[in-house]
């Protein structure tokens, strides 16, 4: 009798299936989840986990999928801890670059990402950094509350206009195409590109031009966007030599993933004025930002915010539940990354 009720008690809590989510994200997910029957745990520190904590929560329950965010670093050595049982790791950003993939492939897991559903909003914030850096909002907004408005001025933080210039997006996949299309259609810009693959809906779309190399890129356009994802090739391709090709009135915009740039050599370019600005998402050492960088007046920075919008965290939360009820019913997860 007792070992049968034992074994009803195992396997009835083995039949739900648990998820593991590292932080809260929008409500929507676990909304779903637990509308599909899952269990979900959600990580009680609510801030960023260390590696000692992320180890000992996966290592706590026969999980079956775990979301996590881009500040968790999922590599092999955390990914060697998880239950045998998890069949999904979702990260809830399109960038997976916090995840060893391949050791995750190894264990038989799957790893999906976000995209599409943040392409609109993420390009909207991108816009909306070059706007303020090209016309000195943030800058302006200071000013004021520093009580330093005393009447206006002509010669007072004198911008420069984007309308009819050039964009130079280094990585031109979706996110880059989507700048292209409001600038080029909203602001008359000329577009040209350099990415590891020829873009011709791009160049039908928005008449843009590419070019083999990066260095072509840099050294023509008025407004540099980088939109690659962090990989080994991808770490300081915005270096110090590739910042010297910039043209002295040229601003700088990165909504991707800090290491892609030197944030050293970029904090050199601003100080010894080789380049008009930057306006910056994302950050090599985040949350960390370079000090330096806080002292230059045309720079403009944000904190990893370009895809926080409600209508877009809430359908990345529902993207994040469909990937795993996919998963753990068997069926393929439409976002599952190579
Ligand atoms: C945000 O940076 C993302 O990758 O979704
Ligand atoms: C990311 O979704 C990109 O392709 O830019």
């Amino acid at each position: 009798m007792t070992v049968l009720f034992l074994m009803l008690c195992y396997y009835g809590i083995n039949m739900t299936k648990q998820i593991f989510m590292t932080r809260r994200i929008t409500s929507r997910a676990e909304e779903m989840l637990r509308a599909a029957g899952y269990e979900v745990t959600v990580s009680k520190k609510n801030g960023v986990l260390t590696r000692d904590e992320l180890k000992t929560a996966l290592a706590e329950q026969s999980y079956d999928a775990v979301v996590s965010l881009l500040t968790d670093t999922i590599d092999a050595d955390v990914i060697s801890v998880m239950p045998g049982s998890v069949k999904i790791i979702a990260n809830y950003a399109v960038g997976f670059n916090n995840i060893d993939v391949s050791a995750a492939h190894t264990r038989g897991m799957v790893v999906t990402n976000t995209p599409e559903v943040l392409t609109s909003t993420v390009a909207e914030h991108t816009v909306a950094l070059i706007l303020t850096l090209a016309s000195r909002i943030a800058e302006g907004d200071r000013y004021i509350r520093e009580g330093k408005f005393v009447g206006w001025d002509p010669l007072l933080l004198l911008g420069t206009d984007i309308k009819g210039k050039t964009l130079g997006l280094v990585g031109a996949g979706r996110i880059g195409s989507e700048v292209a299309g409001i600038l080029h259609r909203g602001f008359g810009m000329n577009v040209i590109y350099c990415d590891v693959n020829k873009n011709e809906a791009l160049e039908a779309v928005c008449d843009a031009k590419y070019y083999a190399t990066h260095e072509q890129v840099l050294r023509e356009a008025d407004v540099v966007s980088i939109h690659v994802p962090l990989l080994p090739t991808t770490h300081h391709l915005i270096n110090a030599g590739r910042l010297s090709m910039m043209k002295k009135s040229a601003i700088l915009v990165n909504t991707s993933r800090g290491s892609v740039v030197d944030e050293a050599a970029l904090v050199n370019a601003l100080a010894e004025k080789t380049i008009r600005g930057a306006a910056l998402d994302v950050f090599e050492f985040e949350p960390k930002v370079n000090e330096a960088l806080l002292e230059i007046p045309n720079v403009v920075v944000n904190p990893h915010l370009a895809s926080a919008t409600e209508e877009t965290r809430t359908k990345m939360a529902e993207m994040v539940a469909t990937n795993i009820i996919e998963t753990l019913e068997g069926r393929n997860a439409p976002n599952a990354v190579a």
